[in-house]
């Protein structure tokens, strides 16, 4: 029997502040995986400021695709095909690796992908777990974008809700910008939240009692806002810590909570997560510990495949190869790029 080819695939991820190229075979093997990150640029401005971040694009993504090609051990003819995330993202950002990755396909003569950046997410958990496949439920939880859905199959999604607000990332990132941590907020937030006590304020926990699987996060927002004017008004002694942890506790009771609501009345036995603020420790814990609790598997992407990186661009991109969606010259960057929904 003839052995089969392997697809390996270079993509770049360009959409908000890293810069990043990677080579990834048949969708689930990660060959090289090139990460250049702008985040103690953007710290002295307190968050991502998008001019900056499409300059620090265009004078890092060569070096990004030479060395994610060189780490490869690949040739440019070993490559199969170019991808690129698409959209959502900052218009600018993105238009530094769609441009570069048009140009490569065109230059070299290999066919193009256009990745939708959250579908990248979802595919992260293709390479952490190499067995891991639809359908499940998946739990998306990124800076822009929270919501739930049913992964029918590679690329098909079912909506089952959304948030109507800020996103749960947003929202770390917000609180701790209040509490004086500073971006990148998630991370900080984290780590100051080590140290406090999760129940030293009760937050509200927005929706979980209500029917149906949207989210809200900016009323738990403001309620930590006003909690903090309250306490600096009346002089009375708190720690970041404590708030931190009592956000941390509120969002993490919301966010599985809905995710265990949704896979009792769907039946669903497996469930994913995916997104940078799966990263976060206490949501990954309460998460296992409630899917164990239900017999449910659960799969969450490594920590490193959580957050931004092409691997799980390259991912996704395969899923896309295998059913023959090519982009022609005319892909562009989609700043609010729709999920594909069913
Ligand atoms: O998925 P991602 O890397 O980029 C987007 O597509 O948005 O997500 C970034 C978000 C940020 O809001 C960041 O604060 C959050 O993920 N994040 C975390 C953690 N690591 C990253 N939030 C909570 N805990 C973390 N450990
Ligand atoms: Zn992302």
């Amino acid at each position: 029997m003839m052995k089969q080819q392997k697809v390996k695939i270079l993509a770049i991820e360009s959409s908000c502040d890293e810069t990043a190229a990677a080579v990834v075979e048949d969708g689930r093997k990660v060959l090289s995986n090139v990460i250049s990150s702008q985040i103690e640029i953007h710290t002295v401005y307190g968050g991502v400021v998008p001019e900056i971040a499409s300059r620090k694009h265009l004078e890092a993504i060569d070096g990004v695709i030479g060395k994610a090609l060189a780490d490869s051990s690949c040739t440019w003819d070993d490559i199969d095909a170019i991808a690129v995330t698409q959209g959502p993202g900052l218009v600018g950002a993105l238009l530094v690796g769609v441009s570069e990755a048009k140009s490569l396909a065109y230059a070299l003569h290999k066919p193009l992908i256009g990745v939708h950046h959250i579908e990248g997410h979802i595919a992260a958990n293709y390479i952490s777990d190499p067995e891991w496949q639809p359908p499940f439920l998946c739990l998306v939880i990124s800076g822009g974008h929270t919501y739930l859905c049913i992964v029918e199959d590679y690329g098909v999604n079912r909506m089952l809700g959304e948030t109507r607000d800020d996103a749960a990332g947003e929202a770390f990132d917000k609180v701790a910008r209040a509490i004086g941590l500073g971006y990148p907020g998630g991370p900080k937030l984290q780590k100051a939240a080590l140290e406090g006590n999760p129940e030293a304020f009760h937050f509200p926990r927005p929706c979980l009692e209500e029917e149906g699987y949207d989210f809200s996060f900016s009323g738990l927002k403001s309620a930590v806002l006003n909690t903090l004017n309250h306490l600096k008004m009346t002089g009375e002694a708190f720690t970041q810590a404590d708030i931190a942890a009592s956000f941390q506790a509120a969002v993490t009771d919301v966010l599985v909570g809905k995710t265990m609501q949704a896979a009792g009345e769907y039946g669903i036995r497996r469930v994913a997560m995916a997104g940078g603020v799966s990263a976060n420790a206490a949501i990954r814990k309460a998460m296992q510990e409630a899917c164990d609790f239900r017999g449910i598997t659960l799969s969450v992407p490594s920590i490193s495949l959580c957050t931004d990186n092409a691997a799980m661009i390259g991912s996704a991109a395969y899923f896309t190869y295998l059913r023959g969606d090519f982009a022609g010259p005319a892909l562009n960057a989609e700043p609010d790029m729709p999920l594909l929904v069913r």
